[in-house]
């Protein structure tokens, strides 16, 4: 397996799995067990403002949870400037950690950019309807708040990765973006920007 070559595994499950935009030799499938996906990370820098935070995604340890995404291998020659990248595009609150992946065949081990419950950016659980509003309301750098759910929840779908999770604030947020509507779509335009997530 690649694993063994030269190199590390990075997994992503939120925007990296839709953006990677990293140098990456083969991307996989994989899943993480005790892990589960949250949209409990405050984002002043992406898909929100220092003074009003989208809300974006992090892992919470959950025994017997196992959360999908996509791991990718980068080669040892590109790993320091991946490093710079992601560490920069991660900066809001997120650490790496070393964890154990789950391919389809085999397993290795893979870094995982978490932003720990207690981060200065987290934001934690809320009502989903509180959730939503705040993902609806939000934009920032990178673009609204809800395209990065939607790609998410387009692309976990796409892998054919169940998240109720995420699933369920899409119902939310989609439920009220169907009432607001008529006159407010200027309001969630995108704003473009580098480092994109
Ligand atoms: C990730 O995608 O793995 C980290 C969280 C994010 O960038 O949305």
């Amino acid at each position: 397996m690649s694993g063994r070559a030269e190199g590390a595994w990075i997994f992503g499950y939120g925007s990296l799995i839709w953006r990677p935009d990293i140098p990456f030799r083969e991307k996989r499938v994989a899943h993480v067990r005790g892990w589960t996906r949250r949209f409990w990370q405050g984002s002043h820098d992406h898909r929100g403002l220092p003074h009003a935070p989208g809300r974006v995604v992090t892992l919470v340890p959950e025994a017997g949870a196992r959360c999908g995404g996509m791991a990718y291998f980068v080669e040892a020659a590109a790993m320091g400037e991946t490093w710079d990248e992601l560490d920069y595009r991660e900066k809001n609150g997120y650490r790496r950690e070393i964890v154990r992946l789950e391919f389809r065949e085999g397993a290795a081990e893979g870094a995982v950019y978490v932003a720990p419950v207690g981060n200065h950016a987290f934001l934690g659980p809320a009502p989903f309807p509180e959730m939503a509003a705040q993902i609806l309301r939000s934009a920032g750098p990178s673009g609204a708040n809800i395209d990065y759910l939607r790609r998410l929840a387009g692309a976990l779908r796409r892998l054919e990765i169940d998240d109720p999770h995420v699933f369920e604030v899409e119902r939310h947020v989609e439920d009220l973006a169907r009432r607001d509507a008529p006159g407010c779509g200027a309001e969630h335009g995108t704003t473009g920007g580098d480092h994109v997530r």
